[in-house]
């Protein structure tokens, strides 16, 4: 709850900025919190996006019969922009971000910005709220860029316009346990994605598929649901919100890309962190029975970064990893990656943008 005045929650649906001086940077959560400005361009269908613009954060108007309201032509990125020391700030790979809304916009038949536009953009949005930033440490702007079939259609088709958005909002750990492991249980019936859908891209719709497991893992106490390939029901395919890594001395395993699993970023760099630092690191199918005698599980992604997991449930039966924390691995990577974010390391992989 980091907010002294309620009227900031996201739950009172307030488009207001805050006031700065309420914020307590030392117990952000993930809520949505309004900040100054929000980035908008159009485009018409077979068309290209051509000039965005700034305009003061609020609520933004769409028909009725928008297609992403009615067949949920949507998609979204996210990614963070981190203060450094001496207060200038950081944005992670935004570049393979607009790489992978190019990608998922080809397979939801919409026109996508470039990725120079993207880039740009999230420049522009990220320095026009840059106040909204949290000292260095204190968490993360997290931007959300969205990409919708904003024109009317009635007959199921693409949409005539679409509209590009980017707007911010600080935060700090996603899950509510903070830093400490997240309990998870493993799905039997509900699957997240199928050969041949959408799994591997940021539809919106792929998010909102999963939250009768989620709402059900969460009134039974756990943190999130791991979903199983849907065909052999046997494969790990990814948490609700983030990718999954199986540690077993000194090889590291992840549900190979292979159409139902997103691309993370934060996989993807953790992968090469690992290798970097000796792991061996393969991407494959992950039977589920790997997690009986795994020595650490975790998760990655924009949102959760690196999150330990503390054990599993699958079919009744918990297993349990370590003790309070991070494992070692997982400790390590995280440390790795964070503090590359941060700027308090080399950045020889060329990843930050200042
Ligand atoms: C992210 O990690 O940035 C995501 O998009 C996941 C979202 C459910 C918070």
């Amino acid at each position: 709850y980091p907010f002294r005045r309620a009227a900031v929650l996201s739950d009172s649906y307030s488009t207001e900025a805050s006031e700065l001086a309420d914020i307590e940077w030392d117990n952000l959560g993930f809520g949505f919190l309004p900040t100054d400005y929000m980035y908008m361009m159009k485009c018409t269908r077979g068309g290209n996006f051509s000039k965005g613009e700034l305009q003061q954060f609020g609520k933004i108007e769409l028909s009725p019969s928008a297609g992403v309201l009615n067949y949920g032509q949507g998609l979204f990125e996210g990614l963070k922009a981190y203060r450094k020391e001496d207060g200038n700030i950081l944005l992670f790979r935004p570049e393979e971000n607009a790489l992978r809304m190019r990608l998922g916009a080809e397979r939801m038949c919409m026109p996508s910005p470039t990725v120079e536009q993207f880039v740009e953009a999230v420049k522009a949005t990220v320095l026009a709220n840059k106040r909204w930033v949290p000292p260095s440490g204190k968490g993360s702007l997290y931007i959300r860029p969205l990409l919708m079939g904003s024109g009317a259609v009635l007959g199921l088709a693409p949409a005539p316009e679409y509209t590009f958005l980017i707007y911010v909002s600080p935060v700090g750990n996603y899950f509510k346990e903070g830093v400490a492991p997240i309990h998870l249980i493993v799905e039997n019936e509900l699957h997240r994605a199928t050969p041949g859908g959408t799994g591997g891209v940021k539809t919106i719709g792929n998010y909102a598929a999963v939250l009768k497991a989620q709402s059900v893992a969460k009134a039974k106490g756990y943190s999130d649901v791991l979903y199983l390939d849907c065909v052999h029901k046997k494969y790990l395919e990814e948490v609700s919100s983030c990718n999954i890594f199986v540690v077993k001395g000194n090889v590291i395993s992840t549900p190979a890309i292979k159409g139902t699993i997103l691309p993370g970023i934060t996989r993807k760099s953790i992968i090469d962190v690992a290798r970097s630092r000796g792991f061996q690191v393969e991407e494959r199918l992950v039977p589920v029975e790997e997690l009986l005698d795994a020595d650490e599980v975790f998760c990655t992604g924009t949102a959760v970064v690196v999150s330990p997991v503390g054990s599993i449930t699958y079919k009744g039966e918990r297993v349990s990893y370590g003790a309070d924390g991070f494992g070692a691995v997982s400790q390590q990577l995280y440390s790795v990656l964070t503090r590359l974010q941060m700027g308090l390391i080399e950045d020889k992989m060329d990843w930050t943008v200042e």
